[in-house]
């Protein structure tokens, strides 16, 4: 008889390897090596004992078609939530699987269990949605109390509490399949038939490949609600974002009631979508309106925006975003001056940093410099330039930015300024939020497309000088500031 033979699988990458080691050679993640029984028969078998057959003759054909074809879309169960449907392309797809990453803490079970409740409500018209909702974490209990804080009590969710995938298989594998079952969270689910403990990769890959195969069996729409590591990936193995139709992001800054469900993955619509939520003692609000939410105060008062501060014109997967960028720049005491950001990147504020200092002459070595997206959001478009360096140049010469007006643009190293896309959507959101002027460059009619036009007053950049003097910082003066 064959030894039980046993394998050593990273917990954070996935990688399998048969000697035990003190550092993963796949991912350098230390200490992350754990030993799991290789099982004897292919895992994700609890309904057909035996498994796949081990010869691979005696398959059936492939039907084989052309590219063209009718191509229906696939049918949606709206949630009735406007942002999440919007994130998820139009509503969740009826078996399919999605997965919700986050922090502790920052509002998932919430989100989930608000959705749920409305769905359930809803009737369709024909028949009422079924909606249950499995926690792992916490009790039967522990969900009603939040229900009732949700005023979301009265609606039929079907709701347990268990951590057996083979129970949830009996309950929902038959008639009983609901239209939407929320799985919180996979880390908590186990199977039986393998030997390691929850939460370690191979209970978490092969968990989710049962649950998966139910909602594909079933037609059910699947949620499962992932933990995310210190790092930010969504923990345990990454295979289980390979193995869903669907990645969303669940984040935020503590302190802040902003939430923002980011599209990472979406086989059924675009990725990078976002939908933004408030955080309220009643549960989460959709906020229709982000631009007025990362605004915040400004613009309340008589006007005059303090220095440091610029108006960045973004967009955010498909909709535009009006942010306040801060900058604070002050002598450092320090032999190496500290640069410290909270909501964009490092290496992209050296480099706007760097070409201040050559293409500008503005000097920020021996200055502490600190930049932050105001409202908690963070920023990844290098349209964001622009009013970065407005910002900076701004605070080091204690000049405000005119309140009334919006940057957006890409810095190149020569100190150039580029064009960005959807110039007319960012254009139109600072007209409808009551901007005056904007600094930007502008692409020029090129063939069929014109030029942009707005109402807004523009101050065409091509180069960074450009925004000095529209500042009306000179190099004198920003040196001896
Ligand atoms: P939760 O949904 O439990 O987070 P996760 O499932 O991602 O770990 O969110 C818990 C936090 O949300 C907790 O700090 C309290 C806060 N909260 C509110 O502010 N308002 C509410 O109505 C609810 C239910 C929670
Ligand atoms: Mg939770």
């Amino acid at each position: 008889m064959a030894r039980p033979r046993s394998q050593y699988v990273c917990q954070e990458c996935g990688a399998v390897s048969s000697r035990w080691a003190g550092k993963c050679e796949q991912c350098d993640a230390w200490n992350s090596l754990v030993e799991e029984a290789v099982a004897s028969g292919t895992p994700g078998g609890l309904g057909k004992k035996g498994g796949r057959s081990a010869g691979l003759g005696g398959g059936t054909s492939l039907n084989l078609v052309e590219l063209t074809g009718a191509a229906d879309p696939p049918p949606r169960l709206q949630t009735g939530d406007a942002e999440l449907d919007r994130v998820t392309g139009g509503g969740l797809v009826p078996g399919s699987a999605l997965l919700i990453g986050g922090d502790p803490g920052i509002g998932k079970s919430t989100l989930l269990l608000q959705t749920a409740a409305k769905l359930a409500r809803r009737n369709t018209g024909r028949e009422p949605v079924s909606v249950a909702y499995v926690s792992g974490e916490e009790s039967v209990d522990q969900v009603r109390l939040r229900a009732e804080r949700l005023e979301a009590a009265d609606s039929p969710v079907q709701l347990a509490s268990g951590t057996a995938v083979r129970d949830i298989l009996t309950t929902f594998d038959g008639p009983k399949a609901p239209d939407l079952l929320i799985i919180d969270s996979i880390q908590t689910m186990y199977l039986d038939t393998l030997e390691s403990a929850p939460g370690t990769v191979a209970q978490v890959r092969g968990s989710a490949q049962e649950l998966i195969g139910l909602a594909k069996r079933r037609g059910t729409a699947l949620i499962l609600v992932g933990h995310v590591t210190k790092e930010g990936s969504i923990a345990g193995p990454k295979v289980v974002e390979h193995m869903v139709d669907a990645v969303l992001h669940f984040e935020g800054e503590r302190g802040h009631p902003f939430r923002i469900l980011r599209a990472i993955k979406n086989r059924f619509g675009p990725a990078d979508e976002i939908g933004v939520y408030e955080m309220a003692g009643d549960g989460l609000a959709a906020v229709t309106n982000p631009s007025s939410l990362f605004l915040g105060q400004r613009g309340e008062g008589n006007g005059a925006a303090p220095s440091g501060t610029a108006v960045f014109a973004g967009i955010e997967g498909s909709r535009p975003v009006l942010v306040e960028i801060q900058a604070l720049v002050n002598p450092s005491p320090l032999g190496t001056p500290r640069r410290t950001v909270v909501g964009w990147d490092t290496g992209r504020l050296a480099m706007v940093l760097a070409v201040l200092e050559s293409r500008c002459g503005i000097n920020f070595a021996s200055q502490d410099v600190f930049l932050n997206v105001a409202g908690g959001l963070r920023l990844s478009e290098p349209a964001a330039d622009l009013a970065v360096a407005a910002a900076l140049i701004s605070s080091i010469a204690k000049q405000p930015v005119p309140g009334d007006t919006v940057l957006f643009g890409e810095i190149g190293l020569t100190g150039e300024v580029r064009p960005v896309p959807l110039t007319p959507q960012r254009l139109k959101e600072a007209e409808k939020l009551g901007f005056d002027s904007v600094v930007a460059p502008f692409p020029p009619a090129r063939g069929k497309t014109k030029r942009v036009r707005s109402a807004l007053n523009e101050h065409h950049t091509q180069h960074v000088t450009d925004l000095t003097t529209f500042l009306g910082v000179s190099r004198r003066k920003s040196e001896s500031a």
